[in-house]
């Protein structure tokens, strides 16, 4: 089993977020490998700069289908991105007072959150829309 699993209770409804939310635990399932197997920071530092890349990529992707099809939601929904970006934009990983379990722990949660508390909230609507 891997450190966070996908599970249909994450669904969105919409299969390339879905599996854009797949790619996301991927990468923070590696972070944590990366960490158990003592390659430490290095191959860390590799990983979250992936990750914040993956993230930008992702939140443009559901915002450009929040666009298209005039979610009324949006400007909220974009606030909450520009947070998260920043959040993990501002991640310093090199502090010896943050431990790598804060790290994964916190990222489990910052994604977990996102998807049930905000993406869930575009599902039945972009459904509606013919996305599924
Ligand atoms: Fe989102
Ligand atoms: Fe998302």
């Amino acid at each position: 089993m891997a450190y966070f699993d996908w599970t249909p209770a994450l669904s969105v409804g919409v299969k390339t977020f879905d599996e854009q939310h797949k790619k996301l635990i991927d990468l923070i399932n590696t972070m944590h490998e990366a960490m158990k197997s003592g390659h430490g920071r290095d191959r860390l530092d590799l990983t979250l700069e992936e990750l914040k890349k993956y993230t930008v990529y992702h939140f443009e992707a559901e915002e450009q289908a929040m666009t298209q099809h005039g979610f009324p939601n949006l400007e909220a929904h974009r606030k909450e991105h520009e947070k998260l970006v920043s959040q993990v934009r501002d991640m310093d990983i090199s502090r010896e007072d943050v431990t790598t379990v804060d790290i994964m722990e916190f990222l489990k949660r910052w994604l977990t959150d996102h998807i049930l508390g905000t993406d869930k909230k575009y599902s039945s609507f972009l459904n509606s829309k013919g996305l599924r």
